[in-house]
């Protein structure tokens, strides 16, 4: 399942594996913990080659469960820190560096291929999953919603998790992050050319895990 931010992915993607007895996979907190970790040792994350050394010195471990998603940077856990602002500016650059994507996206596929011999099924979140992680994966999902709905609902996450922002800001910062996600040279963020497109802004996620559930069961 591929997408921007605010398009309701994350509780998509969790509520859909529950509902089909699969694990989950969030490749983002991967791409956010290795940004926290160069951040941490006051990298510059314009500079690639000590982005990437500092990515390779992470240990960096995640969880399957899509009721307990875990992220572990060192031992620590850092799944409350890796959504902070910090992070969000920094990850599209991180994200970026074409030896961190090789990095990442080998460990998604080890992770993929361990929980489909473990739990037979997996629902994996990212913005490169049907185009570069799991070409061969038997259900893409690209999940769009326009800009104004997104920075909403980002604003109301922000809101629940405690941290302040506003609307223009929140829009602005969305943008940039699509942007950027969109237009890097190493894996842009796009729609596989086989996947399903579902535009969430008038759909509840209730009635978007609904169908979703509907055509992962054909
Ligand atoms: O939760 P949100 O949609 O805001 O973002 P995320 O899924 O946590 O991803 C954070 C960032 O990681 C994205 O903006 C991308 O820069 C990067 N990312 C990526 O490049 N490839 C992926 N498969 C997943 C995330």
């Amino acid at each position: 399942m591929d997408g921007p931010s605010g398009t309701g992915k994350t509780t998509v993607a969790r509520k859909l594996a529950n509902r089909l007895g699969a694990g989950y996979l969030d490749t983002g907190a991967m791409y956010r913990a290795i940004t926290l970790a160069a951040l941490r040792s006051e990298v510059d994350v314009a500079e690639a080659d000590a982005v990437t050394k500092a990515a390779k010195a992470a240990e960096l471990e995640v969880g399957t469960d899509p009721n307990a998603p875990v992220a572990l940077l060192d031992g620590e856990d850092v799944a409350a820190e890796i959504r902070g602002d910090q992070v969000t500016s920094a990850v599209s650059a991180v994200a970026a560096v074409p030896a961190v994507r090789d990095l990442l996206v080998g460990m998604q596929r080890r992770i993929i291929e361990r929980v489909l011999a473990e739990r037979g099924g997996i629902v994996v979140e990212g913005r490169d999953i049907g185009t570069v992680v799991a070409p061969d994966a038997p259900l893409k999902i690209f999940l769009t919603a326009s800009a104004d709905v997104r920075a909403a609902r980002r604003l109301a996450q922000d809101s629940a998790a405690g941290r302040e922002a506003n609307h223009v800001d929140v829009l602005r910062s969305v943008d940039r992050r699509d942007r950027l996600d969109s237009t890097r040279a190493t894996n842009p963020m796009r729609p596989a050319d086989d996947a399903v497109e579902f535009d969430t802004s008038d759909l509840g996620i209730e009635g978007v895990v609904t169908s979703l559930c509907e055509l992962a069961e054909q």
